[in-house]
């Protein structure tokens, strides 16, 4: 059983398996990430009524460019009319949209509906809603290393005062909790350059569905897994 009193504040996903799931039904790819878009619409109605404060989706990393052309503008297609669809649902639950990533750099139609997405939802206090786009961990956490040898060069900081906080505080995670639960469908066991130092102590959960798959009730088994494990956080 779910212990509603016990649900972690962020929760992270890395959506895999659309892929493999068109394959296996004769479908072009497109085809499993529309479903993929669909399985993402229920799981972040699940996670925002549960009361997680903070749900992070992987959407298009930074080495997702290197798919087929098709593939790619494509994926950025399916956004828009995610936004188009469920902007005024997500406002009226009261999200929050945030974009962790260089979405400057995605086409300039994907450009405007985000931004219309953030500047709508703005002032939302329910749960935000990142979603990680031409995201990829190692290059946030350079940016945020040269963002800090600036300060640093430029005499506003001391060498000294880069401690975890100020890293932490120099990522697009900046301000949030680190995950408490990274969930990975498709029976992959990677990070795939994701997180890499926000999910430090988060606990993992894989699953075998295929992204497309993944209902909100897996969501619900996936949360009573993470509240029966021990979290020490290094300590004993
Ligand atoms: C991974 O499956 C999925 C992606 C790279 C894209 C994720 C996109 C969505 C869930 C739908 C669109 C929603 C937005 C917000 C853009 P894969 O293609 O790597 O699957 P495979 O490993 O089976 O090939």
């Amino acid at each position: 059983m779910l212990d509603f009193a016990r649900i972690p504040a962020h929760v992270a996903l890395v959506m895999d398996g659309n892929g493999r799931w068109a394959a296996k039904r004769g479908l072009p790819r497109l085809s499993g990430h529309n479903a993929g878009m669909a399985a993402m619409k229920k799981i972040v109605e699940r996670a925002s009524q549960l009361g997680v404060r903070h749900l992070t989706v992987y959407a298009f990393s930074t080495e997702n460019w290197k798919r087929g052309g098709d593939e790619v503008s494509g994926i950025f297609r399916l956004l828009i009319l995610y936004v188009d669809r469920e902007l005024a649902e997500l406002h009226g639950n009261n999200v929050k949209v945030h974009i962790l990533g260089d979405y400057g750099k995605l086409p300039p139609d994907a450009v405007a509906s985000l931004e219309k997405s953030l500047e709508t939802t703005k002032g939302n206090t329910g749960m935000q809603f990142n979603i990680a786009l031409n995201y990829g961990s190692r290059l946030e956490i350079l940016r945020g290393a040269r963002a800090l040898a600036e300060k640093v060069a430029s005499g506003r900081m001391d060498a000294d005062g880069i401690d975890e906080a100020a890293m932490s505080d120099s990522l697009y995670t900046a301000g949030m909790p680190d995950p408490d639960l990274v969930i990975r469908t498709s029976g992959e066991r990677r990070l795939s350059n994701f997180l890499l130092w926000q999910s430090a102590y988060s606990e993992f959960v894989f699953s075998d569905a295929l992204w497309p798959d993944f209902g909100p009730d897996e969501f619900d088994r996936a949360i009573e897994e993470y509240q029966g494990r021990a979290r020490r956080f290094g300590g004993r």
